[in-house]
Parts: structure tokens; sequence; C-alpha cells
């Protein structure tokens, strides 16, 4: 088990903007793989370092199906953009997350992105035409990097359907 908290809604430091990180040293991609765990052991298929407390620039994701290989993916210093070639409308998809437990809402995003980020050494890595459940996964990630969740992103008519489940996660957080 991960000695890792996942933080929930209601919890200021998923409102934070992260920072960037300056250089990549060991700890902090000891970081990395027990924020893989923790999403492994949650169940989930991404993970924010504000999600669990840690306001920097990284996430991790695997969205290997249970039956398939592993495939965990460590970003560091993350940069997207919906890919210009081609027809790339926005999809609805519905999201959930571990910092928001029992909501589910669809969200709007493109399907296809391109993706800068640096690897556990360091290096630059560029991704083009990232697309389908990873694409999805990455977006909604990136979204926690600027204090942004996917229940910001739902219809209203979602928003409605989950006020009472969200007041009371931060009515929760309050108490702690
Ligand atoms: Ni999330």
């Amino acid at each position: 088990m991960s000695r890792l908290d996942i933080r929930i809604y209601g919890d200021d430091v998923l409102r934070k903007k992260a920072e960037p990180i300056k250089q990549i040293t060991p700890e902090l991609v000891d970081l990395a793989r027990e924020m893989l765990q923790a999403m492994y052991d949650a169940p989930g298929i991404g993970l924010a370092a504000p999600q669990v407390g840690v306001p920097i620039r990284l996430i991790v994701v695997d969205v290997a199906k249970e039956d398939e290989t592993p495939e965990p993916r460590i970003y560091f210093n993350p940069e997207i953009a919906p890919e210009e070639e081609g027809e790339n409308p926005l999809i609805p998809y519905e999201e959930g997350c571990l910092s928001v437990p029992d909501v589910y809402g669809d969200v709007m995003r493109p399907d296809r992105i391109r993706l800068k980020a640096q690897n556990e050494k360091g290096e630059w890595i560029e991704e083009r035409n990232v697309c389908g459940l990873l694409s999805r996964c990455i977006q909604h990630e990136v979204d926690h990097l600027e204090g942004k969740l996917f229940v910001d992103l739902i219809s209203a008519e979602d928003k409605a359907k989950n006020q009472a489940a969200l007041r009371k996660l931060a009515a929760d957080q309050k108490k702690k």
C-alpha cells in the first residue's frame, strides 16, 4: 500500500496552481512511483501531484485495461495543446476523479492532443496525436495542475445532479 493520502474535494491544495519542476531529482522520481502505486491501489487511471498534497507539475497515468500489461507513464512539466491537423472536435465523455469520489459527469474535450513533457531522466519528449482514453486522462490530469477539477467543466444539469454530493464532500473536509 502506498503511504500517500489522496486529497479530497474541498481541500485547498486541489485549487492551487502547481509549480514547475526545476530539476528532476531521484526523490521526485520516487514520488512519481509512489503516486503510481497510490493510483493502482485506489484504483484509478491517472493522478496529479496536487492530489497527494504536493503542488508541483507532475502527473502519472496508466490507461491499460486490468487484463493487459500495465503501461505506467510519468510526465514532469507536461504541456498539452489540441492537435491542429485535421478534424478535432470536442467530444463528451463521462469523467470521474479520485479526489471527487462518487461524482461523475460528461466533459467536452478534444479527442486528439499533442504532449510535451520531461521523462524520469529529465529529457523532453514529444508525443503527437495522442487520442482516446489516454488523451482524455492526460487532459484531466493537466487540469489538476491548474487547480481545475472536472466538476468545473460538467453541464449545468450534471452539476445540479451532483450538487448535494459535492457539498457533502466539501463539508467533510472542513471538519478535518
Ligand atoms: Ni482527477
